[in-house]
């Protein structure tokens, strides 16, 4: 995998123009919710308004929904991902897909979110948060490494950490619509983002950990095609830093 360590507004910048390159080509993009991905957009959004950068041609998926929010909940990832990107730039809002968690009948909603991923032909970039427990989607620790699309329960961290956006735990939804660990390493190439020293413990057993349940994000070691951007305060707890710095400079990267 490449990890690439860059000062922390650079980090949106690395992103952009990996997404960027996809964009142009009209691919189906992963997309995810989160923080961490909001200065990504914004540097998307501005290419789009200034430098001409057209999304006409692609579609996107989302990784996961909160199970029983409504569409129009302004914390459901269905209007968050609207708000953050893509009613900001020309991608069709028809083809900016997420899991249905308003459906009673929440095994039909994810088998028929994967027959839509499946049918647009899979992901071509798929981007990437952490959770500070090692999460991601809404894979929590645990999760099987062959997961698919499915209604999980939330870790308590997540809850905790989530709080912020609903104004107290208690609001949080506990279920949620995830795609699997599976479902995320067929995307052809995995772009995991991280920023801030909360997330160096998680970054440092992903990269470096043993591929492991307990930390679901380890599953981009098992992908041909990762690269993992992270500022120099989420790269803290790295053993390695200066080898992943080392190869970044060398003359070898094309
Ligand atoms: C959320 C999302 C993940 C995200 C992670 C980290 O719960 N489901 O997709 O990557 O937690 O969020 P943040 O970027 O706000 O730290």
């Amino acid at each position: 995998m490449d990890v690439l360590i860059r000062p922390t507004a650079e980090v949106a910048t690395t992103a952009a123009d990996i997404l960027a390159g996809y964009i142009r080509r009209g691919a189906t993009l992963g997309l995810a919710t989160g923080s961490t991905p909001t200065p990504t957009y914004r540097e998307l959004i501005r290419r789009h308004a200034e430098e001409g950068l057209s999304f006409s041609g692609c579609r996107a998926f989302l990784l996961d929904e909160y199970y029983g929010l409504p569409r129009d909940h302004e914390q459901s990832y269905y209007a968050t991902i609207r708000r953050d990107l893509t009613a900001h730039v020309d991608i069709d809002d028809a083809l900016v897909a997420s899991p249905d968690g308003t459906n009673p009948d929440f095994a039909a909603a994810a088998a028929d979110y994967e027959e839509r991923i499946a049918q647009a032909g899979g992901v071509d970039v798929q981007l990437l948060g952490v959770g500070t427990n090692g999460h991601v989607a809404f894979n929590e620790p645990g999760s099987s490494l062959a997961s698919r699309t499915r209604l999980t329960t939330l870790h308590p961290q997540t809850v905790k950490d989530n709080a912020r956006f609903f104004g107290s735990a208690d609001d949080v939804p506990r279920h949620v619509l995830t795609q699997g660990l599976g479902t995320i390493l067929e995307a052809g190439h995995l772009l995991l983002l991280a920023t801030g020293h909360a997330k160096a413990d998680a970054v440092q057993r992903l990269v470096e950990g043993p591929v492991s349940a307990s930390c679901p994000a380890s599953i981009l070691q098992l992908h041909p095609n990762a690269t993992v951007v992270v500022d120099e305060e989420a790269a803290d707890d790295l053993d390695n830093a200066e080898y992943y710095r080392f190869i970044d400079d060398n003359a070898l990267r094309g």
